[in-house]
């Protein structure tokens, strides 16, 4: 490789300020070397540990980029400079300063191409930093044999290579940590033909969901859909009348049609909720009136929501419901023009479909999942039948702390029938009363099914102002 004499070749004064700026750059790279020789030195004398070769790699990692950007800032000046060559007073230095830049770039690429890796190839790359980390073979992306997969967890560089408008240099598509430990069903979700239609597989792609492969991956096949689809009943209909069988594709469940699941029949194929499809007998009254567990005791644990509304009186616009349901509750709050977003999975029954049928918005959501509303937004959030004596005390603490955040100052939290083991219950109040929230309601009472042994439990809890600066 041919040394260019530096100091001959930029004898003219005008140079100096880009003459410095090419020392700067090789400052950099030798900074740069020097870190990276010092983690492979490191890396040799202490035993390979997991840590070393990520910070080896981190390293690698970083001098190829930096060197990327070298090069790059080093390519467009030569081409500032050919582009301005034509107009300089002093054509000669100008041939001869870019010139000067390609020796430097030479140099630059034969020390790139050099440098310990998959893919040192020399030639000349324009690759955009973001882009760059996903190359390496240990990258998630490799991780993955299915194309598709790959496609979608690269990195996405923005076009023209400018920052977008959300101020990205990139699009970063994610999938949930677990989906690496379901290696073998996400292949099996993610393998189709682009453009075709995609498998009927809901059920596997609620598994990987529910087992923590959460985002799954957009795919790009086309979702199958009923195949006849009527149009659904207008919205003074739709609400307590059981939807179309037609709408729902039923394969995955045992039950066929809405009939089947509004019946009082055992082998559903779900028992939270076994009665939830029968809009008329079991669902009419909730909220509205109370069921009385002793009648002879007035002990129930239901609220019915005039009153908990007449604690924020025309304060509660919107809210989200948190429960295992199809709707009823939206159903109900939209008669007080309250506009309630239900969040449920399709367990063993096509709620889904039905709470939209209804005529509300559901949202496919698993208890994996931060919210997707932000910070103190929300007037209420509402939850029944899903977080019961099942959950994790640390869980319920993650949850409640993020049902905290998207509720606002002085939204209601309605905790409504939650049942536990009566030795747990103390332990769960305590996360209850963690939040330190204004107790509007608060019930204890036995459930008297299982021999005494549990306990439910319902609060309206409203969330205090929080004046921190
Ligand atoms: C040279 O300069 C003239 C005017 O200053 C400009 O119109 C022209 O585009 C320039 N040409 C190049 C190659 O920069
Ligand atoms: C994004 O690109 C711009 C210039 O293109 C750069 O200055 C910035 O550091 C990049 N941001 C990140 C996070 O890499
Ligand atoms: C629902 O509304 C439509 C017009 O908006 C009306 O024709 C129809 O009779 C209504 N149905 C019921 C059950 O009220
Ligand atoms: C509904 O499905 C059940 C079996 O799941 C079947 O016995 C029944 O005939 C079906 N009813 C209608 C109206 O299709
Ligand atoms: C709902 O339940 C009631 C009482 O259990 C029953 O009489 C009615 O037939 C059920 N509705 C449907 C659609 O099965
Ligand atoms: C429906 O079934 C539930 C339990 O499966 C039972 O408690 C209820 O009494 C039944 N209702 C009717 C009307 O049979
Ligand atoms: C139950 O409540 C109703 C109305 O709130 C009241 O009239 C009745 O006396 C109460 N019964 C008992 C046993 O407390
Ligand atoms: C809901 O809004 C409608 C139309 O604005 C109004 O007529 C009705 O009284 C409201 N209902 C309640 C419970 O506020």
């Amino acid at each position: 490789m041919r040394k260019p004499n530096v100091l001959v070749k930029l004898g003219t004064w005008r140079a100096i300020p880009k003459f410095f700026f090419v020392l700067g750059g090789f400052g950099v790279l030798i900074y740069v070397a020097t870190l990276f020789n010092f983690y492979s030195l490191r890396s040799l004398h202490i035993p390979d540990t997991f840590c070393n070769n990520i910070n080896q790699d981190r390293a690698g990692t970083e001098v190829r980029a930096t060197i990327d950007t070298v090069i790059r800032k080093i390519q467009d000046e030569i081409s500032t400079v050919g582009y301005t060559s034509a107009n300089t007073s002093v054509p000669e230095f100008a041939s001869r300063y870019s010139r000067f830049l390609v020796d430097i770039l030479g140099l630059i690429e034969s020390m790139e191409a050099s440098l310990p890796s998959d893919q040192g190839t020399g030639e000349i790359r324009i690759v955009h930093p973001l882009a760059k980390p996903k190359e390496r073979s240990d990258e998630p992306v490799d991780y993955f044999l299915i194309e598709e997969i790959r496609k979608y967890l690269k990195i996405k560089p923005n076009r023209l290579g400018k920052q977008n408008f959300m101020g990205a240099n990139g699009t970063f598509t994610s999938i949930g940590h677990a989906c690496f430990a379901m290696k073998k069903d996400l292949e099996e979700y993610m393998d189709y033909d682009v453009g075709e239609i995609c498998n009927d597989d809901w059920k596997l792609a609620q598994r990987l969901m529910v087992h923590g492969c959460d985002p799954l991956p957009r795919r790009r096949c086309f979702s199958r859909a009923p195949q006849l689809y009527h149009k659904p009943f207008p919205i003074n209909e739709s609400i307590w009348k059981l939807p179309d069988d037609r709408n729902v594709r039923w394969g995955g469940y045992r039950c066929k049609n809405f009939t089947c699941l509004a019946r009082n029949s055992t082998g559903k194929g779900f028992f939270k909720c076994a009665d939830c499809f029968n809009l008329t007998s079991h669902e009419m009254p909730r909220w509205i009136k109370p069921i009385y567990i002793d009648p002879n005791k007035n002990l129930t644990t239901d609220f019915v929501i005039p009153e908990v509304l007449a604690i924020k009186p025309g304060e509660i616009r919107i809210g989200l419901d948190f429960s295992v349901g199809t709707g009823t509750f939206a159903a109900r709050m939209r008669e007080f023009n309250i506009t309630i977003i239900t969040a449920t999975i399709n367990l063993g029954a096509p709620f889904n479909e039905m709470i939209a049928l209804r005529g509300f918005v559901p949202l496919y959501l698993t208890v994996n999942q931060r919210l997707p509303f932000f910070d103190n937004t929300l007037d209420l959030i509402h939850t029944t039948r899903f977080l019961d004596g099942w959950i994790d005390f640390i869980l319920l603490d993650f949850v409640l702390y993020d049902w905290d955040r998207v509720l606002r100052p002085g939204g209601l939290l309605w905790v409504d029938s939650f049942f536990c083991m009566k030795e747990d219950l103390d332990d769960y109040l305590e996360s209850f009363k963690m939040l330190r929230y204004k107790r509007h309601k608060w019930v204890v009472i036995p459930k008297l099914d299982k021999d005494n042994k549990e306990v439910f439990f319902s609060a309206v809890l409203e969330k205090p102002p929080r004046p921190f600066r």
